[in-house]
């Protein structure tokens, strides 16, 4: 039920610090250790592994993005992402040292079911990232870690995505305790920072007035790109998706170190460039990346961490989502574009539930 919601996306949005919540106290113990009680792979299993081959399609793969960032850092060893229907097609390098990871809500999805059955048949291991309980992905998997994200109706997905960040957090946190490869000072730090992200999730929402208004404002543009660096790079594919499939606008996304290397011919004045800037280390990269565009005159929405307030001057609106490690802020980041695609597909008065041409579940090939 929408409640008092007018569309199911809304709803979904707003429900994120619940199921995160939900997510976390299911695998979490009250020492704050990753309890996977289901899982059957074990510390053995793990030390055969050479690598870790992640596949998804949409949002999920925009996930796995995000998650080869956090295994490379937490468990140590090489990750590839791969979208299904690319990989199934491909003739991967897969056998029984993977450990093959697939993401998806619906766990019905044809690319990513026949990809993790070309892994099987190649030996790999599978584990798979999936929302609904029982479905043929979680069937046809050696271990299933469930996003609990409760039913999402929306066709743009939401509350799947974040929940499957939060899950390939706990995942690699586990993977990395088994392997040895994470300090026990770190796993403490990552894990008292994903208990603070519902909380921070609710601040975050209260931005929904201040978007809307600017949707109102900005909707009627036909070009937006959306630009990132490391792990922002990967939440500017998920905002561009999102704002694409509900709102038809044409929207692109960019790691912002690509951009003069062809892109950026395309800024024009009437041009918006939503940009991520969470990430510590690269946040002088960004406020240059951010200085190129507006020397074309683009219109510049910017998202930062609170008091990065030297990102105001080169943009034309800044939204801040409160301070947290840099590893985590995905899971904060996305909240504004989710908002800004939903208040500009209202604006333009698109079916927002159901896009043309779009299914909730892709069953075809
Ligand atoms: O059910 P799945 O997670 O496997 O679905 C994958 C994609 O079809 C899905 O994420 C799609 O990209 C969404 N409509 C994006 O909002």
């Amino acid at each position: 039920e929408k409640g008092k919601y007018e569309h199911f996306m809304l709803k979904e949005i707003f429900d994120q610090p619940k199921a995160i919540e939900e997510t976390l106290d299911r695998n979490l113990s009250d020492g704050g250790r990753v309890s996977l009680y289901d899982m059957t792979l074990t510390k053995e299993d793990f030390a055969k592994f050479n690598k870790i081959c992640i596949v998804a399609c949409g949002t999920a793969y925009h996930a796995g993005l995000v998650g080869r960032n956090i295994f490379e850092k937490f468990v140590k060893m090489p990750v590839e992402v791969d979208v299904a229907s690319e990989f199934r097609y491909r003739d991967p390098f897969v056998d029984e040292k993977t450990l093959f990871i697939a993401i998806s809500q619906s766990g019905e999805t044809a690319d990513t079911l026949e990809a993790l059955r070309e892994a099987k048949r190649k030996g790999a291991r599978v584990l798979s990232i999936v929302n609904v309980v029982g479905s043929t992905v979680a069937r046809e998997s050696d271990d299933v870690f469930y996003t609990w994200a409760g039913p999402e109706i929306s066709v743009a997905s939401t509350k799947a995505y974040t929940t499957q960040l939060l899950s390939l957090y706990l995942l690699a946190l586990y993977l990395g305790d088994l392997r040895g490869t994470i300090s026990e000072e770190y796993y403490r730090e990552v894990v008292s920072e994903l208990s603070e992200i519902p909380e921070k999730l609710e601040k975050v929402l209260t931005l929904r007035g201040d978007i809307e208004k600017l949707a109102k404002k900005l909707y009627d543009r036909d070009q937006v790109f959306f630009i990132g660096r490391g792990m922002d790079a990967s939440v500017a594919y998920e905002g561009s998706l999102k704002l694409k499939e509900i709102s038809y606008i044409n929207s692109f996304a960019i790691a912002a170190g690509e951009l003069k290397h062809g892109t950026i011919a395309l800024m024009e004045p009437t041009t918006i460039v939503v940009a991520l800037a969470t990430q510590s280390k690269l946040f002088d990269k960004m406020v240059s990346n951010i200085q190129e565009v507006k020397a074309r005159n683009a219109h510049v929405i910017s998202i930062a961490k609170e008091g990065n307030t030297a990102i105001e001057e080169h943009s034309n609106e800044t939204f801040y989502i409160p301070e947290c490690m840099d590893e985590v802020s995905p899971l904060l980041s996305v909240i504004p574009l989710q908002i800004y695609a939903y208040y500009v597909a209202k604006e333009k008065g698109c079916e927002i539930d159901r896009p043309r041409n779009l299914a909730k579940s892709v069953t075809v090939e």
